[in-house]
C-alpha cells in the first residue's frame, strides 16, 4: 500500500472531514486522528462546555497545542476543526509537517448538513438555522478561505469517496 506521511484534512465544520478521513485511514491501512476528539479527552470536557468556560481565545490555544505537541505516527489521516487552519501559523505548521487537503463545499451544502446535525452543539453556530444559517457560512466561509486556500491539494467534498482521494493522491504523487 502507497504511504502519504500525515495527511491533514482541513475545511469547514460539515465538509465531512472525519467521515471521510476514517474511510480514507481504512483504505490506506494507516490510524485515524481527530484533533477536536483528541482535545476534548485532554480536558475533560466538550467543545462547546470549553467553550462556555474558557471562551474562545482559551479554546485556540489549546486546540494549537493539541496539533503541535500529539505525537502522530509518520503515517496517518488527521481531521482538524474547521478553525483551526486559520489561527496562529497552524497552516504553515501542517503543510510543513505533512499534506494539507482542503475539503471544499458551497455555504448551502454545509447548511444542509449542519442544520441536520445540530446535535453536535457546534458554539461557533452559535444555534444558527435556515437562511440564517447560510449566511453566516458565506461570510465565514469568505474570511477562511485564504487560508483554506493554502492546502496543498483542494477537492471537492461533494462527490468525493476515499476511493477517489486516493486515486488524487497517486496521481499527485507522480507528478511531483
Ligand atoms: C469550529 C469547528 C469545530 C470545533 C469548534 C470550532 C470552528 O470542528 O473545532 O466547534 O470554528 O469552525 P468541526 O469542523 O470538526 O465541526
Amino acid at each position: 500500500m502507497d504511504s502519504f506521511g500525515k495527511l491533514f484534512l482541513i475545511g469547514f465544520m460539515g465538509c465531512g472531514k472525519t467521515t471521510l478521513g476514517k474511510k480514507l485511514a481504512s483504505r490506506l491501512g494507516c490510524d485515524f486522528f481527530d484533533l477536536d476528539h483528541i482535545l476534548e479527552k485532554k480536558v475533560g470536557m466538550t467543545i462547546p462546555q470549553f467553550f462556555l468556560a474558557n471562551g474562545e481565545d482559551a479554546f485556540r490555544q489549546l486546540e494549537r497545542e493539541v496539533l503541535t505537541t500529539t505525537e502522530l505516527p509518520d503515517n496517518a489521516v488527521i481531521s482538524t476543526g474547521g478553525g483551526l487552519p486559520c489561527y496562529f501559523d497552524n497552516m504553515n505548521w501542517m503543510n510543513s509537517n505533512g499534506t494539507t487537503i482542503y475539503i471544499f463545499m458551497p455555504p448551502a451544502a454545509l447548511a444542509v448538513r449542519l442544520d441536520n446535525d445540530q446535535i453536535h452543539g457546534r458554539p461557533a453556530l452559535q444555534g444558527k438555522r435556515g437562511t440564517d444559517l447560510i449566511a453566516f457560512i458565506a461570510d465565514k466561509l469568505k474570511e477562511r478561505e485564504s487560508f483554506y486556500n493554502k492546502a496543498n491539494l483542494i477537492i471537492r467534498g461533494i462527490d468525493i469517496t476515499a476511493e477517489k482521494l486516493v486515486g488524487i493522491l497517486q496521481a499527485n504523487k507522480k507528478s511531483s
